[in-house]
Parts: structure tokens; C-alpha cells; sequence
């Protein structure tokens, strides 16, 4: 059976309100510097659009491109760098915008490599955090949702490329 959106864990209005309150935080605590919001790509792109329109503050943005899964559901551990940020954060308030944790690596990897150029703070908001299956220590700044160790799609998040698109978050059967 080709693998398909299942159970829906997030709908449409519970995504709407919950970004809604991120943004109304993320202002709040970023009122006195506008920040760089750095979308991690691909999965966060559509995360990113609706959570720049609900913080009502200067900010600007950019993104990064990283892969780590190489196609299958589980990660490797092993990050890369696919694509690089297009200005330079240093002295600035850097936001990671994230769809999901899972494991940690991908997080971990990207706070080290943007502190390392001497910004003034690095943040991380992500939507999902996969609380069980985290394998290394990470401070997240602003979190979403928690879900059980599942593997979702929608949202921006996919499967091989496939359900980016839809605008909930549903467990995926059959992966
Ligand atoms: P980590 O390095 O294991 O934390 O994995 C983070 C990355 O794996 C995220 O940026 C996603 O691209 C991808 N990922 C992890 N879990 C899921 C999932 O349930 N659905 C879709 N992508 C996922």
C-alpha cells in the first residue's frame, strides 16, 4: 500500500490559533530588536509564512537548507548543509524557525554552526517537538505542539517529498 495521510493529530483552526499565540510571544519578547527569522528548509516554509504574518514587529528573513533523513523516516544523525543563509547574522537576534524535532541532530547541528558566527542571540520556535524521541539535549524557545514518537505530513512537513501541501498535520499510514 503507497504510504497516506492518516488520522488528522492537528487540525486547521488548532494551527491557526496556536501560531497565532507564538507570534503574539515571539513579539513581545523581541520588541526592543527586530530578529532574523531563519526558516530551516525545506519543511518549515509553510510554517515560517504564517508565523511572520502574526508578529506584528520589524523582523526580517532568511533561509537555511539542510538534509538529513536522505529519503526515509528515521534519521541518520549525519547533517548537512545543502543551502546557505544569503546574509550575515553576526550581532543580530537569530530565530530558528523549525517544523519538527525528532531526534535533535538537525537543531543541535544549526545552532552550533549560526552561533559560531557571533550572533547576538540564537533561538529556536519550533511547531512540533517529538519529545520521546529526542537523542540529544536541545533548549527549545518556543514550541507548538508535542507529539508521541509518529511519523507526521501536512503542513509543510513530508514524506518523500509528498504532503507539503496539506493544511493540517495527519499521521502517516503505511510509511
Ligand atoms: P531530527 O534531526 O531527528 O530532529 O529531525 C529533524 C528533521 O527531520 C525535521 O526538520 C524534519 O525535516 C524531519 N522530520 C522528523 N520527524 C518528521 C516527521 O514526523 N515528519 C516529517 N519530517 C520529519
Amino acid at each position: 500500500m503507497a504510504p497516506r495521510a492518516g488520522r488528522v493529530l492537528i487540525t486547521e483552526e488548532a494551527l491557526r490559533a496556536r501560531v497565532a499565540e507564538l507570534g503574539r510571544a515571539i513579539a513581545r519578547d523581541y520588541a526592543a530588536q527586530g530578529p532574523i527569522l531563519v526558516g530551516v528548509l525545506q519543511g518549515a516554509f509553510v510554517f515560517m509564512a504564517d508565523l511572520i504574518r502574526a508578529i506584528p514587529i520589524d523582523l526580517t528573513t532568511d533561509f537555511i537548507g539542510v538534509s538529513s533523513y536522505a529519503g526515509g523516516t528515521t534519521s541518520s544523525g549525519e547533517v548537512r548543509l545543502v543551502s546557505d543563509l544569503s546574509m550575515s547574522i553576526e550581532g543580530r537576534q537569530v530565530l530558528i524557525v523549525e517544523d519538527i524535532v525528532d531526534t535533535g541532530f538537525t537543531l543541535a547541528y544549526l545552532k552550533r554552526n549560526l552561533e559560531a558566527r557571533h550572533p547576538a542571540r540564537v533561538r529556536v520556535c519550533v511547531l512540533v517537538d517529538k519529545v520521546e524521541s529526542r537523542q540529544v539535549a536541545l533548549e527549545l524557545d518556543y514550541v507548538g505542539f508535542t507529539l508521541p514518537n509518529v511519523y507526521v505530513v501536512g503542513y509543510g512537513l513530508d514524506h518523500d517529498g509528498l504532503f507539503r501541501n496539506l493544511p493540517y498535520i495527519a499521521e502517516l499510514d503505511g510509511g
